[in-house]
């Protein structure tokens, strides 16, 4: 395992190229089981989670190969297997993507629970009901979803409680091949849901909708391999443009979409930071300081909690007091005792987190413990006194493609070893 390294207090300057985004090729990478045939993705960003769905994919019969550095081809000819195992749905959740696309291509799925991870308890409840009303029948096996239906799926209306995204994009792609139509209310309206939506529509998918919260997919009888491209990530581009605020200097993102990030725009407009949007690119400056904010993580186009431990971390380093509520996931403030360490000042109290601005950081050793938590920690060490050192940084791997080196190329002085 390693640990990255960081001597705090430089400010950023240059240009960074932002990346496919994670939550944007997972769904599309999983869509590719619908049909026989190949399919080809653009912009595929180089992550863990990325090699463990192709990893999935081919336990089910899939090929694949990287044309270049970014761009995929997936063939599913034969994709015989409808088992996703344990071992590797427990590094991923978003494993449980393969079940829509199996079930609606071979009328079987069997998939591991996920379990829960450091963020919350992460059921799919939605999921499996959501395939029950296409006439799915679901039993629940050692720690396994054993779903099955005879002939097709059939189209319904469903319902989420909650708009989950992963739940949204299931399913969508069940959907996409059930006989008739599928009414989705209160359906996820995140970019990433387009992206799959446009992905589904070129294979052949009658859906309408797009962008907003009631979905209607006419069931086709067999969809035809297509090709997209990922959209930008807005989360690693919403980490640069608080890493930038917190770090100071002024620094320009390219290929990456300002109208995806609408809530943290906003907000950071609110610190003091300025932002020129072009049509593809953020130009992002920090010179003065910064005014705290308060933040409640919401579901698309609201503040997107994928950005929570960023924004709390840039929170420490103003002079006032920022109440943060994280209303998406049970357990989201793992950073807390992190950053406490580096001397911030921050009380939670549920669902709630009070920041109370010191106006610094000091370096010093901390642990990653999830994705965006790891994030959080490595923006807190830009803008820190002293050395960082955070470790478990396979957290970040997941979700960031080369982190440390787009940082360095602007200026920070960060650098990875291996843990002793
Ligand atoms: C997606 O997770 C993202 N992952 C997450 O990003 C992101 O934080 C989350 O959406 C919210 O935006 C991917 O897209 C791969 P949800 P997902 O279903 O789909 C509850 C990252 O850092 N819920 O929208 O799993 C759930 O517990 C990751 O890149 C149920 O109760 O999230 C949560 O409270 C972390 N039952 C809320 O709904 C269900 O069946 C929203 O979850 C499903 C969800």
């Amino acid at each position: 395992m390693d640990k990255i390294l960081i001597e705090g207090g430089r400010s950023l300057r240059g240009e960074i190229k932002i990346s496919g985004a994670k939550n944007g090729a997972l769904p599309i990478i999983a869509a590719t089981l619908l049909c026989p045939g190949t399919h080809t993705i653009y912009n595929v960003p180089e992550l863990r989670d990325i090699r463990t769905i192709l990893q999935l994919l081919v336990t089910l019969g899939a090929t694949w190969e990287r044309i270049d550095k970014h761009t995929l081809k997936i063939n599913s000819d034969n994709i015989t297997e409808f088992e996703a195992s344990y071992e590797l749905v427990k590094t991923m959740r978003a494993s449980v993507l393969v079940l829509g696309p199996l079930l609606a291509r071979l009328g079987r799925a069997r998939v591991s629970l996920p379990g829960g991870c450091a963020i919350g308890a992460r059921p799919i409840d939605f999921h499996m009901q959501g395939f029950q009303k296409l006439g799915a029948q679901l039993e629940l096996e050692q720690g396994y979803v054993d779903a099955k239906v005879c002939g097709r799926l059939r189209g319904n209306t469903v319902y989420f409680d909650i708009p989950s995204v992963t739940g949204t994009e299931n399913i969508l792609m069940a959907a996409a091949l059930a006989e008739g139509t599928t009414i989705i209310k209160n359906a996820a309206k995140e970019p990433e849901i387009a992206n799959l939506i446009d992905m589904l529509t070129g294979m052949g998918a009658k859906i309408e909708g797009r962008d907003t919260d009631r979905l209607l997919v006419h069931g086709v009888k067999s969809l035809k391999p297509a090709e997209i491209a990922i959209i930008p990530d807005r989360i690693e581009t919403g980490t640069f443009l608080i890493a930038v605020g917190a770090a100071g200097g002024d620094v320009t993102l390219t290929n990456c979409n300002p109208a995806h990030l609408p809530s943290l725009s906003e907000k950071l407009r609110s610190c003091g930071i300025y932002l020129e949007t072009g049509e593809k690119s953020i130009r992002v400056i920090r010179s003065g300081p910064l005014k705290n904010v308060d933040i409640k993580t919401m579901p698309y186009p609201g503040f997107p909690t994928d950005l929570q431990a960023q924004i709390m971390a840039l929170m420490t380093l103003t002079s006032g007091l920022s109440v943060i509520h994280e209303n998406i996931f049970e357990n989201r403030f793992m950073h807390v005792a992190e950053l406490r360490r580096m001397g911030a000042d921050i009380m939670v109290e549920g669902g709630k987190a009070i920041v109370k601005g010191q106006g610094k950081l000091e370096g010093a050793q901390v642990m990653a413990t999830d994705l965006r938590a790891s994030a959080s920690l490595v923006i807190a060490g830009l803008a820190a006194r002293g050395l960082t050192e955070i470790s478990r940084v396979y957290h970040l791997d997941r979700g960031y493609d080369d982190l440390v080196g787009k940082l360095s190329a602007v200026g920070a002085k960060i650098w990875r070893e291996p843990e002793n």
